[in-house]
């Protein structure tokens, strides 16, 4: 490949027909900045959001989506002195929360919306925008973490502390939730997994799952958790869906139960009755990905526990409509774009 193209893939208005390739010059790193080779790429749901135009209705086009990329570090700015030239980093996505409380505009520096997107061959990251990818991963693997394995870790470690035995319910086996319950079993919680499908669910047994629940041929799941729960209801619910599903979720919470707000998956609003909220002194936060600080936690503890993401397909970089497709269909773990 010629060093002075940069090939992408870019959005010339909404929908997934308007996503062609593309080519223009490989960026020069400002100062602070490190020029990157990109490797892999992951694909996360709101990256469909984003295409379909849903996410970020004011978007301004020529846009290259996607956030979660690994990749070598290729050339550095003149005042870098956090990585050098060789190293492996990820892109922390919420570019500018290094730790601690949220900065005071959340998301005005987000890779792949207020920021450049990853479907590029270089991509820069602002040196302290960046973490060391964990070495035990491929690239292929690594793609996966900066949002999805970030939000699940940041529900399950920093927002809370995890303690054994507690049980948490996670809707779904897509990437998000299944990153969830590779942590949660690793932490000794016990994990309720709600999904489509039997097939799906005997993997997610397979991954570490205490119990099962298909929300299609139990549709009263949040009773079903209930019955497994010996009535008591569970500790912890991530919500990935919204709508009208929030309310089986804080049925199926116990007393000082937290629901934890991350996907739409369902619906963009959320609905349900407040008593319950006071009878089982419930907590909601919402979540938006994590700051750097708990990547890099999170990092370490994926080489403690040698987890390995579950990767669901990869697809070569000229494939990237076919990924787009896959992930609508909804798939187990990650879809990974890698190759040429
Ligand atoms: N707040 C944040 O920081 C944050 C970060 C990342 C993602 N998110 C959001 O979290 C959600 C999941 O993201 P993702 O990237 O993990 O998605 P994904 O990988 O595309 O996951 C899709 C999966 O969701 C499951 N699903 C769909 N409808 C469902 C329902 N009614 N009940 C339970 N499960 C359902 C399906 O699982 P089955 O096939 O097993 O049924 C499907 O495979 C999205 O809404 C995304 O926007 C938020």
């Amino acid at each position: 490949m010629s060093t002075d193209i940069n090939r992408s893939w870019q959005l010339s208005g909404f929908g997934l027909s308007r996503l062609k390739p593309a080519e223009g010059k490989v960026p020069e790193p400002g100062p602070h900045d490190l020029l990157v080779r990109n490797r892999a790429v992951s694909l996360n749901y709101k990256d469909k959001l984003i295409v379909d135009g849903t996410l970020i209705p004011d978007l301004a086009f020529p846009y290259v989506p996607t956030s979660d990329a690994v990749g070598e570090v290729v050339a550095v700015g003149s005042a870098v002195s956090r990585f050098k030239v060789g190293q492996r980093v990820l892109g922390q996505v919420i570019a500018d929360w290094p730790d601690g409380d949220a900065p005071p505009v959340l998301h005005k520096h987000t890779l792949g919306s207020s920021l450049p997107g990853m479907l590029s061959d270089y991509v820069l990251f602002g040196e302290d925008a960046a973490v060391s990818a964990p070495p035990s991963l491929s690239d292929v693997e690594a793609a996966t973490l900066p949002i999805a394995a970030l939000t699940a870790w940041f529900a399950l470690a920093e927002a809370t502390k995890p303690i054994a035995g507690q049980t948490v319910l996670i809707q779904g086996t897509g990437g998000v939730s299944l990153f969830a319950l590779q942590f949660a079993a690793a932490f000794g919680l016990r994990a309720i997994v709600t999904s489509s499908s039997d097939e799906k669910l005997g993997r997610a047994k397979q991954l570490g799952a205490w119990q099962v629940i298909n929300y299609r041929t139990q549709p009263a799941w949040d009773e079903a958790a209930l019955d497994l729960t010996d009535g008591l209801g569970v500790n912890h619910v991530l919500e990935m869906v919204g709508g009208d599903n929030a309310r089986r979720s804080i049925n199926a919470l116990g007393a000082d139960g937290r629901l934890s707000i991350i996907g739409l998956l369902g619906s963009m609003e959320l609905s349900f009755p407040i008593l319950p909220f006071m009878r089982n002194r419930i907590v909601v936060q919402g979540l938006s990905i994590g700051h750097r600080r708990a990547f890099e936690r999170m990092n370490q503890a994926i080489e403690a526990l040698a987890l390995k993401p579950v990767i669901d397909k990869v697809y070569g970089f000229d494939q990237v409509p076919r990924a787009f497709e896959h992930l609508e269909k909804g798939p187990f773990g990650k879809i990974v774009i890698a190759g040429s």
